[in-house]
C-alpha cells in the first residue's frame, strides 16, 4: 500500500504533462497529485489526461460545504475515477458522511477519501485566535482524526510528526497521507513541520506527497527514485 505521490503544483495542463513526459522511461509510474491550481484551470480533462497516462490519482481539491452539496460533488467526481480524494474533516460527521455516500459507485466501490485535519499552514496560535479552537493543536488533530473515521473514512492528511499520534488514536489501518517531505540537505521551503522520506517510513506514513523536492529537482526521475528507494525500500 505505501506510495509515494508526486503533488504536480503547475498552473497548466501542458506543463504538468510536460513534466510527466519526462517519466515515459521511468520503471515505477508515479501516483500523481492534482490540487486546486491545476484542477481551476484545466478541470476534469487534465484529470482524465493524466488517468490515460496510466497514472493512479490523488484529487485534492479539499471539499466543505454543507452536506448535502458535498454529497452531490463527490458524485460528480467518482464519475472521474480517481484513485483518492478528500474533504476538511472541519466540515462535521455529517458533512464527510454525505461525502462518502456521494462517492460510493452503484456497485459500491469508491476512490479513498481522506480528511484533511488541521492545515500545516495553521499555527496553533492561529487557531486560537482566529478559529477560537481552545485545545492544544495536537489534540484538534486527533479528534478530527477520530471524527474522520467515525463518518467511514480511510484516513487523514497529517504533517509526517503526527502520523504516529493518529496511528495510535484510530489504528494501524486507518491512513495518514503525509506532506512537508524533504530529502535531509534541502531547505524547507515554506513547510514547518518536514521530515525526510526515510523518517516517514519508520513515523508511519502511508503515502508521502512530494512537490518542489521532486517537480524542482535538476533530474526529477532520479529525485523520485530517490524518494521510493528511501520511503519504500
Ligand atoms: O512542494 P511541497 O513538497 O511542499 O508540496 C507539498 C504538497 O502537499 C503541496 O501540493 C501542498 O499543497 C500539499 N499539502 C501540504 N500540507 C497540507 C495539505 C497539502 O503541504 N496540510
Amino acid at each position: 500500500m505505501k506510495d509515494v505521490i508526486i503533488a504536480c503544483d503547475f498552473g497548466r495542463a501542458e506543463e504538468a504533462l510536460a513534466f510527466l513526459d519526462r517519466f515515459a522511461e521511468c520503471p515505477r509510474k508515479p501516483f500523481v497529485k492534482i490540487g486546486m491550481e491545476l484542477y481551476y484551470a484545466s478541470g476534469p480533462d487534465i484529470v482524465k489526461a493524466v488517468k490515460a497516462r496510466g497514472h493512479r490519482i490523488f484529487l485534492d481539491l479539499k471539499l466543505h460545504d454543507i452536506p448535502n452539496t458535498v454529497r452531490k460533488t463527490m458524485q460528480v467526481l467518482s464519475a472521474l475515477d480517481v484513485d483518492m480524494t478528500n474533504v476538511h474533516a472541519a466540515g462535521t460527521i455529517e458533512m464527510m458522511k454525505a461525502a462518502r455516500e456521494g462517492l460510493t459507485r452503484p456497485d459500491c466501490t469508491r476512490p479513498l477519501l481522506i480528511a484533511v485535519t488541521q492545515l500545516t499552514s495553521t499555527s496553533e496560535e492561529r487557531m486560537h485566535s482566529d478559529l477560537l479552537i481552545g485545545a492544544p493543536i495536537g489534540e484538534t488533530i486527533a479528534h478530527y482524526a477520530s471524527c474522520a473515521k467515525e463518518a467511514g473514512l480511510d484516513g487523514v492528511v497529517c504533517s509526517p510528526l503526527e502520523a504516529s499520534l493518529i496511528k495510535e488514536r484510530c489504528g494501524a489501518d486507518f491512513l495518514a497521507v503525509t506532506p512537508g517531505i524533504r530529502f535531509a540537505d534541502a531547505a524547507g521551503d515554506d513547510q514547518v513541520r518536514i521530515t525526510t522520506p526515510a523518517r516517514a517510513r519508520k513515523i508511519g506514513s502511508d503515502f508521502i506527497v512530494v512537490g518542489r523536492p521532486i517537480t524542482a529537482a535538476p533530474d526529477p526521475v532520479a529525485a523520485y527514485m530517490k524518494c521510493v528507494k528511501d520511503f519504500i525500500g
